[in-house]
């Protein structure tokens, strides 16, 4: 999705704002822009497609000094992905530009109004309509025009604002969208994203929505959208280089998946205690009474969190025997959902931004729900706007299709059922049994992970067929379901994940000679169930891959392509069972030549609606 990267300071400001588009880039785009100040005007550069073409145009334009710019890059709302609606977006005097990521709601009838006013707008996108409106009514105080426009407008915003005719300030506000302000050495980095300052510096301010940052070289002033002064205290981002860097990885989704076993260590980390048999979670130790006694849990997210929402929801009512209830984000919103006194609602997002998510919680907490949330982002929207949470604590994940994050947001939901599930009716020696399972699936997931070649000749060998299905029962379905979408995010193959039951009900019909049939038949309760519906795949010619557990016979004398994992406990399995799966389509993608990290039209994180 959009970013916004800002600069100044000392130094010449492009090669920041490159560097810090190119951090970004992860995060979806399909055309990029740059405006820089010189100290009198404004040169502003736009392409269509990847930030290289951006750089070849900046560079036929030769060294530029100017140590004030805006940068952006543009994921298409309003608009197609031309050069002429990229972003920085100028003013009718072209001494004015503006960045902005989320959604001018009412930028029709702003537009109406400008035009009336004998403005001529170039782009069909509702940032231009931003950027005039705050050219309209600036008189030499650029914070003020911008404070005045944004009264104007509704709809969701982080913007960096910069003008010919004050060079030495730089103007960013945010309501919805994610803004914040590296602050170095007598130079300030705005981004919409840690990752594009932690080249530069660790000290950060947030922006909060409705506020205001006014930046010159000695200082930030920060006032709410009704200019009332805010003191923002610095925080420190702790996000390493390596951490952000491919680490020898041909892509970012490989090193992802590899990392699992270190990256669910980390998440378990300092939660489960083996040896005293407990499970803490700091984050919602205040709030587990009510949780325990809640009638009513309803999991909400969209993607891959929807799908950790299906595994959470059968844990919570398989192991504390509570009425859970999952719902994508965006219906949840809009259903007029039943919130009750105690309903608890539990918010899982990777990236803390996503649009839905976020709206959806929020009219939870408006209804009086206790909202919590499962969140990889430190500091991210949704990390802050909930009651109380737990963090994924699996580090940034960058390659846009999500896998590092599932499994630690299963790990988080696996050890919030147990500790309910304890508080209400699971034996000690359960809980226990559980305990040690859970300490033992990063090796778990660390041998699943040495399937790699075999998986890789799989994808090979059926890479070229266009329709798969993904198959599962019971806790294995969610995870039918994530295997599905991996392969159609990345390697752009249809794909349908459902429960193995349900096939017989009529996807049957679309079994032929050859289609792959992943089924995940673990061992189960369902276990004899899924065989048979395996059975019922390779009676009509259908091609079985299939993913069991080590040293069974019987699952790899039937399929044609076993991939074998370790046996865990069964609520447990979802963690190591996907990990293959998650192999299939990145090796899959790299076989078809897709571009595994930046998959066609998919953002990373999705901030609008
Ligand atoms: C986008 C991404 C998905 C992700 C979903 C939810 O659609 O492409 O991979 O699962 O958003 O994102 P979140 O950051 O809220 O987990």
């Amino acid at each position: 999705m959009c970013g916004i990267v800002g600069y100044l300071g000392k130094r010449p400001a492009q090669p920041i704002l490159i560097e810090g588009l190119k951090r970004l880039e992860y995060r979806g785009y399909d055309s990029a822009g740059v405006a820089l100040c010189d100290g009198t005007r404004l040169s502003v550069v736009r392409s269509v497609g990847r930030i290289g073409n951006l750089q070849q145009r900046l560079a036929a334009r030769g060294d530029d000094p100017s140590s004030l710019g805006i940068a952006h890059t543009r994921w298409a709302t309003h608009g197609e992905p031309t050069e002429i609606n990229a972003h920085p977006h100028t003013d009718a005097s072209g001494r004015i530009a503006l960045v902005h990521n989320g959604i001018v709601e009412n930028y029709a009838s702003l537009k109406e109004f400008l035009v009336g006013e004998g403005l001529a707008f170039r782009s069909q996108t509702d940032t231009e309509v931003l950027a005039q409106l705050v050219g309209y009514l600036y008189d030499g105080d650029l914070a003020s025009a911008v404070r005045a426009a944004l009264g104007r407008v509704q709809g969701t915003y982080g913007i960096a604002v910069i003008s010919a005719d004050e060079p030495g300030l730089l103007v960013a506000a945010r309501k919805g969208s994610p803004l914040l302000i590296g602050v170095g050495d007598g130079e300030y980095i705005v981004a919409s994203d840690p990752s594009a300052i932690v080249p530069h510096t660790d000290r950060v301010i947030y922006l909060d929505d409705g506020e205001m940052a006014s930046i010159t070289a000695d200082a930030v002033r920060t006032v709410t959208l009704d200019n009332v002064p805010v003191d923002k205290t610095e925080a420190r981002v702790e996000l390493s280089l390596e951490q952000i860097e491919l680490d020898g990885y041909e892509h970012y989704m490989l090193k992802e998946i590899c990392e699992q076993p270190a990256t669910l260590r980390n998440c378990l980390a300092g939660r489960l205690d083996v040896r005293d048999g407990r499970i803490q979670l700091g984050g919602v130790a205040a709030h587990l009474r009510q949780l325990a006694t809640s009638g009513r849990i309803t999991l909400i997210g969209c993607g891959t969190a929807w799908h950790a929402g299906l595994v959470g929801g059968y844990l919570f009512e398989s192991l504390a025997r509570m009425p859970a209830a999952v719902d994508y984000a965006s219906e949840f919103r809009y259903r007029n959902p039943i919130i009750e006194p105690g309903t608890v609602v539990i918010a899982i997002s990777q990236s803390g931004e996503t649009a839905d998510t976020l709206a959806a919680l929020r009219e939870a907490r408006e209804r009086g729900a206790l909202v919590l949330g499962v969140v990889n982002a430190v500091g991210s929207t949704i990390a802050r706007e909930t009651d109380a949470g737990v963090y994924l604590h699996v580090g940034p994940e960058i390659g846009v299709a999500s896998t590092k994050a599932f499994t630690g947001q299963l790990a988080v939901l696996t050890m919030l059922a147990m500790t309910l599930g304890r508080r209400r009716h699971m034996s000690i020696g359960m809980f226990e049994s559980l305990l040690h399972g859970l300490s033992k699936i990063p090796d778990a997931i660390a041998r699943a992970l040495e399937q790699s070649d075999l998986i890789r000749g799989i994808a090979a060998r059926n890479v070229e067929r266009n329709n798969w299905l993904f198959l599962g029962r019971g806790l294995n379905y969610p995870v039918a379901l994530e295997g599905a979408l991996k392969l159609k995010e990345i390697s752009y193959i249809h794909a349908e994940g459902m429960p193995a039951a349900e096939m017989k009900h009529g996807p049957i019909a679309l079994i032929s000679r050859g289609t792959p049939a992943v089924f995940i038949a673990t061992r189960s309760e369902q276990y004899e169930k899924v065989i048979s519906n395996m059975e019922e795949v390779r009676s009509r010619g259908g091609r079985l891959i299939v993913i069991g557990n080590e040293g069974d016979k019987q699952v790899s004398g039937l399929a044609d392509e076993f991939i074998p994992v370790p046996e865990v406990p069964e609520p447990l399995a979802p963690m190591v069972n996907v990990v293959p799966l998650q192999l299939l389509a990145y090796h899959a993608a790299v076989i078809r030549g897709c571009n595994v990290d930046k998959p066609r039209n998919l953002a990373k994180s999705v901030t609008v609606e």
